[in-house]
């Protein structure tokens, strides 16, 4: 295929490109070098440039030769770094204290741009390509959701969209594919639970938060183990637990956050709302009160079968397939894709490197 010849006489220029990016790591809605570089890009290669989709979002557009030109697909690539140092040493490591790319968006923005240099040149095709540089994808900030609130599908509708993912550790230049759910729900949760304080030397006299919410604890676990399916996968961690700071006193409140994960919103429905009854009940028992705050962040990513099959296909013919899986395990990560998965057909595909 002369296709990949094409693209890999690119292959220098491309990884200074993604080198120049990784040594300037930018965090959530910050990416404003990041997207100027891509909108520079974009623009030199003849595309239709838009900024400011979800603040420093891009989006380029490029029409093909060829047809009646009224189909569109996007690709996505997210452009944002990690709150994190970086030990590496090489020449190109991260020019920022605390900043790093370390989840390899930087490849992935590199990526996009090749595709679109390509196409750019080659405008051999049918219909539009709508090249989507999204910010924000770490830590729940929800840059595809941003993009959307701004119009992504209205101003450029696609009938389908496809993203990459890097995946450390799975041979490399291999493509993981899965149709249906891939990538969990990520979720966070916080329980206040309300006692009486008083002596701890005198517990007939308060309501000890600490001893309903170490009770709690377990008691929630049953959720995992009784009341959803077996079949179903979801889970259920508290990660932090909050209370008291003396020896001898009996605290008025305690706070318990954690993290759910699952694979439908049908789980994800069933586990909030046993939460939340749960949080409210059994401190009554002891004749405390609880409440429960619940925030969903990014949904379960689920790919569509058609768009799978074909992207998985196309995986096949251009690279063999012995490089394809087409049944991948699920992945217990999140990932804001799933937002554009909910509103338009499409696949997320991991790529071993
Ligand atoms: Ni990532």
């Amino acid at each position: 295929m002369d296709l990949i010849a094409d693209i890999t006489a690119e292959h220098d220029a491309l990884t200074t490109l993604r080198r120049d990016i990784h040594a300037h790591p930018e965090l959530a809605f910050q990416e404003t070098r990041t997207a100027d570089l891509v909108a520079e890009r974009l623009t030199a290669w003849g595309l239709e440039v838009h900024r400011g989709l979800g603040k420093t979002g891009v989006v380029g557009v490029l029409r093909g030769a060829l047809g009646s030109g009224t189909r569109a697909i996007g690709l996505r690539a997210d452009m944002d770094a990690l709150p994190m140092p970086e030990h590496n040493r090489f020449a190109h490591a991260s020019r920022h204290a605390g900043r790093m790319h370390g989840c390899g968006h930087d490849g992935h923005t590199t990526m996009l741009l090749g595709a679109a240099q390509f196409l750019a040149r080659h405008r051999d095709f049918d219909g539009t390509v709508n090249f989507i540089f999204q910010p924000a994808e770490e830590g729940g900030n929800a840059g595809a959701r941003a993009m959307m609130a701004d119009g992504l599908f209205e101003r450029f509708p696609c009938d389908e969209i496809y993203g990459i993912h890097n995946m450390p550790g799975a041979p490399v230049g291999s493509f993981a594919f899965r149709k249906g759910a891939m990538m969990a729900s990520s979720n966070r949760f916080d329980i206040t639970v309300r006692g009486i304080g008083g002596h701890a030397a005198m517990p007939q006299k308060a309501v000890d938060p600490i001893v309903i919410a170490a009770e709690m604890v377990g008691v929630l676990q049953t959720l995992i183990s009784r009341s959803k399916s077996p079949i179903d996968t979801a889970v259920l961690t508290v990660t932090q637990i909050h209370a008291g700071d003396a020896y001898n006193v009996i605290p008025a409140e305690a706070v318990l956050r954690g993290t759910v994960r699952t694979f439908s919103v049908e789980v994800l429905d069933l586990i909030e709302n046993q939460m939340r009854r749960i949080a409210e009940t059994l401190p009554q028992v002891y004749g405390g009160t609880g409440e429960l705050t619940f925030f969903r962040a990014y949904p379960p990513l689920v790919n569509h079968d058609a768009q799978t099959d074909f992207a998985a296909q196309v995986a096949e013919d251009a690279f063999g397939a012995a490089r394809v899986q087409r049944n991948a395990p699920p992945v217990a990560g999140a990932e804001d894709f799933s937002f554009y998965l909910e509103k338009v057909p499409g696949s997320y595909v991991f790529l071993g490197n």
